[in-house]
């Protein structure tokens, strides 16, 4: 109960205190753990010259103007998922199916606590999807 009513003071206080600086530089992590991106989709178009909100595969909620969605599916990319991408606090979905993704779902992501909708199929991560993950499911 404590817990719950902690971690929901927590969930207000980040949203307070972030802005959508906090979510371009969380994309901008995920982009620099790109290794390849065969298409070229991200390496011009992702560039702070123009609002997150206008990037490929980024959408932004009109009322807050955060990113609410990410979908970079299917981009072909190969790189991994960096913890930052748990800053994204207003992230409701997730879809980066279809890609090259690896390396392990960091923890961080148990911070997506507006996380509704999620699709990771066909990558290559290792080790297992944290339980956590199921209660979204
Ligand atoms: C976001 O917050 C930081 C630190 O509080 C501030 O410096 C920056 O100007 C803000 N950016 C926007 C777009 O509001
Ligand atoms: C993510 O949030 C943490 C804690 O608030 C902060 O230290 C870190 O710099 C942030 N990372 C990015 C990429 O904004
Ligand atoms: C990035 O892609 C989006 C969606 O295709 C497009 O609307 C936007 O103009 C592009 N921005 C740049 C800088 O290329």
């Amino acid at each position: 109960m404590f817990a719950l009513l902690f971690a929901t003071f927590g969930v207000i206080l980040s949203a307070k205190y972030s802005n959508i600086t906090n979510d371009q530089s969380a994309l901008l992590a995920l982009k620099s753990h790109i290794i390849h991106d065969p298409h070229n989709f991200l390496v011009t178009n992702w560039s702070t010259s123009a609002s997150v909100c206008n990037w490929i595969g980024v959408t932004c909620g009109s009322k807050h103007q955060r990113v609410i969605a990410l979908n970079l599916s299917p981009m072909d990319l190969t790189g991994t998922i960096p913890y930052q991408l748990g800053n994204l606090s207003f992230l409701g979905w997730l879809d980066i199916h279809d890609n090259n993704f690896h390396g392990s779902i960091s923890i961080e992501f148990a911070d997506l606590h507006r996380l509704k909708y999620f699709h990771l199929g066909n990558n290559n991560f290792n080790g297992e999807i944290p339980l956590w993950f199921g209660s979204f499911a």
